[in-house]
């Protein structure tokens, strides 16, 4: 452990009143607040002072962001366990820079991959691209889970007021088969695209789905020509999307170097740009590309993505936290939490540096959250009154996408206010004197009191979008992501693989040949016991 863990440990160590911070100096809020892509980032409600900040800077100063963001930006492999580069940035840059891309294959094949995407988005809604019963395609399914599902998925929601697409857009990740069965029912073959989103093309989930929907197109009578006119493909494994009767020209590329989770700026975007047109699509990846200039250019002190890092550097290292809520007080932003959830606890959630060595402190956050005002009627109790200390990142923006009078303002209010209410609590004092004045008898008060009382200084951030626009939203994803980043390069570990999640997907295939094939099972005795009840119930 550096010197400036140490010091930061300590300093997390000593008494902190933000009520109290708030009321020595009236500027605080203008000392803590940030402007980048037009986002506004208002962190004076958290636990810092100037010592606690000046060591999170220190710390930042020696940590491997810069150096790691070199190493990124010259396509160094930085996933050194997959031997990856990282260029999901290069994916939203505008096409004039692509084209000033030193690798001019590559700028190609991005270019390429774009104009793909505007022409099939262009087909679908000019109605032009037909079904193999000569009739225009009105649906289009996309299979695909983790980061080939969430992203266009949550986007899309996000961005659900901008739509200007006739083709109505399911999603299939599950491999419940719940979810093709509800597709099916609702949707005619005839009129549908299926798009198998896999950059691997292995994924068990996505081909039992991709599968089932093939099973569908052939019940319905479609021969091996039809299935290839309604089937797409967005893979790096052109061989077995070929297999499974995907054409090559109905290939969209995945390119190695983009992770994905990080894939949301690269054809997995498919889905967002059919429901927006290309030129918001382009949009979403300008505020996108602008977040990344800010990450570029702003220094350390100055940076939003590092100082929303070195704040949750704070409560996790520093305080103990386990936790972080995600409120974005916006319907539309709903599936944000899920979003993030995956891009913040599949990258960080490591227990070894790079070197293999264990870490002796603890990373990722989990992340969790829904929509404002929802969760004020459920979990805030446990925010306002726990023990627990759960920083919470709350998400307005201030125009709406509606025509509701009124709606917008309180929602704001309710936005505020609960930042307010984390940030100052209630005092014994203030309760007590609020039984009294509502006419209860001094002992009732002092009864109620200490139920009533809220202990305050719960930290949060609040991050104000001019509106939930695709630039905006873009600005926003891309913060998170380098967010992530800045804190996988202070824990020095590797944010950019996965293999925590393999062994289940291991697991999960003796267990299902023994289950299929009605074999006496050999596992533990837990597993072996499970298996016996649920085939007396089948
Ligand atoms: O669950 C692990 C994971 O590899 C994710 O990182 C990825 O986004 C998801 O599975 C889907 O992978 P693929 O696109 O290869 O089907």
């Amino acid at each position: 452990m550096s010197p400036q863990w140490s010091e930061l440990q300590q300093l997390a160590a000593q008494p902190f009143s933000l009520r109290q911070a708030f009321a020595d100096d009236p500027k605080r809020a203008r000392r803590y607040q940030l402007q980048a892509c037009g986002i506004s980032l208002d962190y004076s409600k958290n636990l810092i002072n100037d010592q606690r900040w000046a060591s999170l800077q220190a710390l930042a100063k020696q940590s491997d962001i810069l150096p790691l963001r070199q190493r990124m930006l010259a396509g160094e492999a930085i996933n050194h366990t997959e031997q990856r580069s990282v260029g999901h940035m290069q994916l939203r840059l505008p096409d004039a820079a692509i084209k000033q891309l030193t690798d001019q294959a590559l700028a190609a094949d991005i270019l390429r991959c774009r104009d793909r995407m505007t022409a099939l988005v262009n087909q679908l809604h000019q109605g032009s691209y037909l079904g193999y019963t000569g009739k225009a395609i009105t649906d289009l399914i996309w299979v695909g889970i983790g980061g080939s599902l969430l992203g266009p998925q949550m986007t899309c929601e996000a961005l659900r007021p901008f739509s200007k697409s006739p083709v109505r857009i399911h999603f299939a990740g599950n491999i419940d088969g719940a979810v093709v069965s509800d597709i099916c029912q609702d949707l005619d073959p005839e009129t549908s695209l299926v798009v198998v989103a896999s950059k691997s093309f292995g994924t068990e989930e996505t081909r039992q789905n991709a599968l089932s929907l093939r099973h569908w197109f052939t019940q319905s009578g479609a021969d091996k020509k039809a299935i290839a006119l309604h089937f797409w493909a967005t893979s790096s494994n052109i061989e077995a999307a070929a297999e499974f009767g995907i054409q090559p020209e109905h290939i969209l590329p995945m390119w190695d170097w983009v992770g994905g989770r990080y894939s949301i700026w690269s054809a997995i975007g498919l889905p967002l740009a059919l429901q927006l047109g290309m030129a918001q699509f382009n949009a979403f990846l300008a505020g996108a590309h602008a977040m990344d200039q800010h990450f570029l250019e702003a220094d350390l002190a100055t940076s939003m993505p590092v100082t929303l890092a070195l704040l949750g550097v704070l409560y996790i290292n520093g305080m103990g936290c386990q936790s972080q809520a995600l409120l974005p007080y916006n319907h539309y932003l709903r599936l944000l939490p899920s979003y993030v959830q995956q891009l913040d606890m599949e990258s960080n959630g490591k227990q070894v540096d790079h070197q293999g060595n264990l870490l002796p402190y603890a990373t990722a956050p989990v992340i969790w959250g829904d929509a404002g005002t929802n969760g004020q009627h459920a979990y805030h109790q446990l925010l306002h009154q726990s023990q627990q200390l759960i920083p919470a990142d709350f998400i307005l923006a201030a125009k709406p996408q509606h025509q509701q009078p009124d709606h917008q303002l309180r929602l704001a209010a309710h936005c505020f206010a609960q930042t307010q209410a984390l940030m100052q609590g209630k005092t014994v004092a203030e309760a007590t004197a609020e039984c009294l004045q509502q006419g209860m008898t001094p002992q009732q008060a002092a009864t109620l009191a200490p139920h009533k009382a809220s202990p305050g200084n719960k930290p949060s951030n609040t991050l104000l979008l001019p509106e939930l626009s695709p630039y905006y939203l873009g600005a926003l994803i891309a913060l998170y992501e380098h967010k992530v980043f800045c804190q996988g390069a202070i824990w020095q570990l590797n944010s950019f693989d996965q293999w925590g999640v393999e062994l289940g997907k291991q697991l999960s295939g003796p267990i299902y040949q023994t289950l299929s094939k009605n074999e006496h099972p050999q596992f533990d005795s837990s597993t072996n016991q499970l298996i016996a009840i649920m085939r007396g119930h089948l």
